[in-house]
């Protein structure tokens, strides 16, 4: 009875916390990982988990994400980006086919052309919008996760909350506390004592629970971050609808499952974990002990029991019929390439480069929806330009990206290059901070800035800068698995196009920028689209031209100018903007703006050509 009232005083509680603390829903696409940090301070800032007390309860309560309301509050039929449909329809209405997820297109003689039918569950224009399974509140206060059965979701409740729906809860009954801990009441709150050798909230972390390497085979049950964040299970809703599908995009996901326990999947250096704050999803490396630092042998680490078992390839329900699974926008690109006859070359004259655009092939380190990880050789044209006050002892510092489009030549920012310092092009690594052994550095020759370009309070106009480096015999940048030139388009790209940006710039969490290479991928937006007042207005010439997402959120900053965006063709990639200003990062309606590469063909080859190298 009493507990009855508690927690009726509780839901009150909740449903009176003022509705401005609400996160807002849009505000979701987070560019960068959250920690710049290297592994030394991952390090420094690791706490045991024995020490931890915390609150679950009230952390539980508190946490306005689980709003308990059941409505189908329905918000992605407003989808920001819908613009771009209603601009550009494929020229053949039906050939190739809009609709996805094995949609059936017809064609209309109407204005907007064509209509999708789409398979169950998904919806949309284009049938691109999934099942809506996890709706909101659906699970309470606890967590929704896709299943392969029907209903297609299961609640995994925030202890003490209770199956199927984590509305009621229950403080120590049943025993939360695993492998023979005892649950003790404290107040509104409960904590395990868990016996000799057992860890983590609930006890369920063995005394042999360690991982070896880089812990690609840990398969043990430590599920917090280092900083003590709960672990998101594999499955969670919340991955997959922020463009994530772990069971697809990681090399190894053998130890991915139906379960929120700390994994290595892609080759980093320990185990790590999504988790969730408010409405952003975040990763962290695990609060895993290393076992050759902890002196202990690793086990054959027990797992409590497995919930049901998870589709084999996908932790997205597949739909009843057809065959196949919906491809999700990560699979799509991650297709065999098409086979091209068009093999482009480098930029233009002496080619001593054999081929260009092609990058190694990606092993994925995708983690946070809207900013990725760079893995190695996926971006080898990518450059960090260096500077330092003209002849000065003072260490060089990243100043702009560049792009490499042939060996001895790097196309940057207009900004970028500043009289008064000397600069140098590092390029083939992805962190700044450590030299790495398929490094190449070069000393800039001469910096040839565009004879219009022109800075106003507002905009940056033709803001194109050709560097050409110091070679050894004609010779500058080697071409490796590393160091790849971008091709030179030969003609414009279509808006609506879905290109990748990148760079060492700045990030929501450090206006230092990142020390580890990032990748975004943005949209092209139409140039009348962003001339509109309530965006750039008028100030946009045709040196230039927007890209991002209207909603704001995934977005290029300071640090990454003179950087590249480039989009494939028939799996080459073409070097079509070079990042230039915008206002702010990542605010709605102030898209990055790109200098207009194919507005320079003619200017670009001029200048290598006329240069003696
Ligand atoms: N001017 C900046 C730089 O020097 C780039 C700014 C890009 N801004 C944006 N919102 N995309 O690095």
């Amino acid at each position: 009875m009493n507990l009855k009232l508690l927690f009726f005083c509780l839901f009150l509680a909740v449903i009176l916390i003022p509705a401005q603390t609400k996160p807002d829903k849009r505000k979701k696409h987070h560019r960068h990982r959250d920690h710049g940090n290297g592994p030394q301070e991952i390090r420094g800032r690791k706490r045991g988990r024995h020490e931890r007390r915390r609150q679950l309860f009230k952390d539980i309560i508190n946490d306005m994400f689980f709003g308990i309301s059941g409505e189908d509050d329905d918000d992605d039929d407003d989808d920001p980006s819908e613009w771009l449909f209603d601009i550009q329809e494929p020229a053949g209405q039906c050939d190739p086919n809009p609709c996805q997820n094995n949609g059936v297109c017809k064609e209309k003689g109407k204005k907007r052309k064509f209509k999708c039918d789409c398979q169950k569950p998904f919806r949309g224009r284009r049938c691109e919008k999934g099942p809506k399974i996890c709706k909101k509140g659906i699970c309470g206060r606890g967590e929704c996760v896709l299943t392969s059965t029907q209903p297609y979701f299961e609640c995994k409740c925030k202890h003490p909350f209770q199956p199927p729906r984590c509305t009621t809860y229950t403080t120590c009954e049943p025993n939360p506390c695993m492998n023979g801990g005892e649950c003790i009441k404290d107040g509104d709150d409960f904590d395990c004592n868990c016996p000799e050798g057992f860890s983590g909230r609930f006890c369920n972390v063995g005394p042999n629970d360690c991982y070896e390497d880089d812990g690609e085979s840990y398969r043990g049950n430590v599920s917090e971050t280092i900083d003590g964040d709960e672990c998101l299970y594999w499955n969670s809703h919340f991955i997959l609808e922020r463009g994530i599908d772990p069971f697809n995009t990681f090399e190894d996901s053998d130890g991915l499952g139906p379960h929120n326990r700390c994994r290595n999947p892609d080759g980093d250096m320990s185990p790590w974990c999504f988790y969730r704050r408010g409405q952003k999803l975040l990763w962290n490396y695990c609060d895993v002990d290393d076992c050759s630092e902890e002196g202990i042998a690793p086990s054959d680490v027990p797992s409590p029991p497995a919930p049901p078992a998870p589709s084999a390839t996908s932790a997205i329900p597949k739909p009843p019929t057809p065959e196949p699974t919906p491809a999700t926008p990560d699979q799509e690109a991650t297709e065999p390439p098409q086979p091209s006859d068009a093999s482009p070359t480098p930029a233009f004259s002496e080619t001593r480069f054999s081929t260009c655009g092609k990058p190694q092939p990606k092993t994925r380190l995708s983690r946070i929806y809207g900013g990725l990880k760079v893995s190695p050789g996926a971006l080898p044209w990518q450059v960090s330009l260096q500077a330092r006050p003209k002849r000065s002892t003072q260490k060089y510092k990243h100043i702009c990206g560049g792009v490499l489009i042939e060996s001895c030549w790097i196309l940057t920012a207009g900004h970028c290059v500043h009289k008064q310092e000397d600069m140098k092009v590092v390029m083939g690594g992805l962190s700044l901070d450590t030299s790495e052994p398929t490094e190449q550095i070069f000393d800039v020759e001469e910096a040839i800035v565009h004879e219009n370009y022109k800075e106003t309070p507002v905009s940056v106009h033709n803001d194109i800068a050709l560097l050409r480096l110091e070679d050894t015999d004609g010779v500058c940048a080697n071409e490796t698995q590393f160091v790849k030139a971008a091709c030179l388009p030969d003609g414009p790209l279509d808006d609506g196009e879905e290109c990748t940006i990148s760079g060492w710039g700045a990030t929501e969490e450090s206006d230092y920028g990142s020390n580890h290479l990032l990748e975004a991928k943005v949209l092209l937006i139409n140039q009348e689209k962003c001339s509109e007042s309530s965006i750039y207005g008028p100030v946009l010439d045709d040196s230039m031209f927007c890209a991002g997402h209207l909603q704001g959120g995934v977005d290029s900053c300071q640090g990454d100018s003179g950087g590249p965006l480039t989009c494939e063709q028939s799996s080459t990639h073409f070097i079509y903007g070079l990042v230039s200003w915008g206002d702010q990062c990542g605010k709605k309606n102030k898209p990055g703006v790109y200098a207009r590469i194919t507005h320079f063909l003619d200017w670009i080859k001029s200048k290598t050509q006329a240069s003696p190298k």
